[in-house]
């Protein structure tokens, strides 16, 4: 085994804390969301049984009403803010209380089609199975409670790019008054030119401040929070997530359910087809308080073929756009248009590439029959990796790793990228 995977595997085992990864060490010591749906998939390739455990360790987070947290605080750290104590949610064990983008369904799908403990795969699936349905109801009736067929995100840290130009507009409008202290960690790890600004972090915590005083309650987070977008990944990967559930349930689920989810995806394709910018050449955010577009193009917007959800036509308007974004920078794919004034190369969201984002990118390509474009993305992806280390981002431009080292996806994607 090459020296990379050897390390990625390494990666994976060091950021284990029990049971549940760690994205990296200091920078962020707890189970987060969607990074350990790619690290269960990363783990998938060389422990199937770790990689349940992953998943089943972020279920101990779920909410009674079906929402699973961004954060899961096994266990405490101060080298992190906002903590539990933040937070004030009433969950054993302590958590967040806003969610992430749903990549769950999909990982586990993965991990039950690929295992060989079949008698194993079945008993954790059907065991996990309840819990994702009840994740995926909770976002339609949560975040999409006036039947527009997209769901909603109402922080920034809810579609993981918590500082992507695409929320600048509607984040400028949130107030930066905070009854929070702001006692940040981050920038103790990092260098502070690769995170997002002071200002934003009073906005963050608004935010947090705001649901805190709607009792962490759906409907009153929703109608209380002055930030609320329809986010083209969190639709897209919630499409995909939702393909893969109805999957599960021809195994694990009765034939209403399966109907109940064969119904929300013709909702969500719908929905999501709403958000197309043929101008654009990709799908865009959606400010859904001024109920406007938002013009700004970020890799998020190119999720719609790892969804299954674009025509010919919009396949091939996704193409121009990566081959024009492709004549800009040296590697593949940059998180904003690297044309848009809004692009920082080395910025967290505002420029840099994301080998988890990669992947789903190059997948939809592959099911769009842009096989050459795919492997382009892939040997981009596998460039960076190898030739800066584990890092949580890369710069488009140089391939420069940025942000913490030794990250949990990073490593999860280069294993799943060596097939
Ligand atoms: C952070 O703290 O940087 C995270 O993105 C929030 O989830």
């Amino acid at each position: 085994m090459s020296g990379i995977l050897e390390a990625a595997r390494a990666t994976l085992r060091a950021n284990d804390r029990g049971g549940y990864t760690v994205p990296t060490a200091r920078l962020y010591p707890f189970q987060w969301n969607w990074d350990s749906a790619f690290a269960a998939m990363g783990f998938a390739t060389f422990d199937t049984a770790r990689a349940w455990r992953e998943i089943e360790r972020l279920l101990e987070g779920q909410w009674a009403d079906g929402m699973i947290p961004h954060i899961v605080f096994h266990a405490p750290s101060d080298d992190y803010f906002p903590g539990p104590a933040v937070w004030g949610t009433i969950h054993t064990p302590p958590t967040s209380g806003i969610t992430q983008p749903p990549v769950l369904a999909t990982a586990v799908r993965r991990l039950y089609d690929a295992a060989h403990d079949r008698a194993d795969a079945e008993a954790r699936a059907a065991a996990i199975y309840p819990a994702l349905l009840a994740s995926h109801r909770w976002w339609r009736r949560a975040r999409d409670p006036d039947g527009r067929g997209f769901v909603a995100i109402l922080h920034p840290w809810e579609s993981g790019m918590d500082n992507s130009p695409a929320w600048d507009g509607a984040m400028a409008r949130v107030p930066t008054e905070t009854s929070t202290p702001i006692a940040r960690r981050d920038t103790g790890h990092v260098d502070h030119r690769m995170r997002p600004r002071g200002e934003d972090y009073l906005r963050y915590i608004h935010l947090v401040d705001c649901f805190h005083a709607a009792g962490w309650e759906p409907a009153r987070m929703y109608a209380a929070s002055p930030f609320c977008m329809a986010d083209p990944a969190t639709n897209a990967i919630l499409l995909r997530a939702e393909r893969d559930l109805l999957e599960l349930a021809r195994r694990f689920g009765s034939v209403a359910e399966q109907a109940e989810i064969a119904a929300r995806i013709e909702r969500l394709r719908e929905g999501l087809g709403t958000l197309w910018n043929a101008r654009a050449g990709l799908w865009c955010a959606r400010d859904l308080i001024d109920d406007a577009p938002v013009g700004v193009g970020i890799s998020a917007g190119l999720l719609g073929l790892w969804a299954r959800a674009a025509t010919p036509a919009q396949s091939a308007a996704v193409v121009a756009t990566l081959g024009r974004w492709a004549g800009r920078v040296r590697f593949l794919v940059p998180s904003t248009d690297p044309d848009s004034p809004a692009f920082e190369p080395l910025r967290y969201w505002r420029g840099p590439v994301w080998g988890m984002m990669n992947w789903m990118i190059a997948d939809g390509l592959d099911w769009a029959g842009e096989a050459a474009l795919a492997a382009r993305v892939r040997a981009d992806t596998i460039a960076v990796i190898d030739g800066a280390g584990l890092c949580e981002y890369f710069d488009p431009t140089d391939g420069k790793g940025a942000g913490g080292t030794d990250f949990s996806w990073t490593a999860a994607i280069r294993l799943l990228l060596a097939g």
